[in-house]
């Protein structure tokens, strides 16, 4: 398990093995790839970020990654797979998320991305991200380095 501290300075704690903090999360994290490229959603307000968010009631935290993917992207998600789970320790309380990683085979034009602006694919996510204001907090902690580093080494991709 690996802890650090987030953009907003609260804790973080990141397993890569199954479900370390909760049996039931209640959010979800897709690193997607699209066409060879990443595919991440622009928040209104947050910027650019992997497409994610809450588990609704009745749904699996796979069912949740599938439509948040679909309703902040258009993608089609045509395959997911688990790769950890961290745990945020808010100012308002805990919040745990699984991590998934996606290949999208398919992005659908949406009327609607919810409180996004839609799909952006980039063919690199630069080095600079933790200073750059066009990408959301989200992207700014150690989960995404050592994501990404896993999906590396479980050659994913
Ligand atoms: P709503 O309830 O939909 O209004 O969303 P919210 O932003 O108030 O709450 P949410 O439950 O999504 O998150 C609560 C807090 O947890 C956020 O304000 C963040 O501080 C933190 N948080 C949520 N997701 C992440 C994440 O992926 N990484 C980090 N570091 N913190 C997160």
């Amino acid at each position: 398990m690996m802890t650090f501290y987030d953009y907003y300075n609260n804790q973080v704690k990141l397993s890569f093995t199954k479900n370390p903090f909760s049996e039931d999360p209640r959010h979800v994290w897709v690193i997607s790839r699209f066409n060879n490229k990443w595919l991440l959603t622009e928040h209104k307000d947050r910027g650019l970020e992997f497409p994610g968010g809450k588990v609704e009631k009745g749904e699996t935290p796979e069912d949740a990654a599938v439509r948040e993917v679909m309703e902040e992207t258009g993608g089609k998600v045509a395959s997911l797979e688990y790769i950890g789970q961290y745990e945020v320790e808010g100012k308002g309380g805990n919040i745990v998320k699984n991590i998934y990683f996606a290949h999208i085979d398919a992005l659908e034009e949406q009327s609607s991305y919810f409180e996004t602006k839609g799909p952006v694919c980039l063919t690199q996510l630069p080095a600079t991200i933790e200073q750059d204001g066009k990408f959301s907090f989200m992207m700014k902690d150690g989960v995404l380095p050592h994501s990404l580093e896993y999906v590396k080494k479980a050659q994913l991709m």
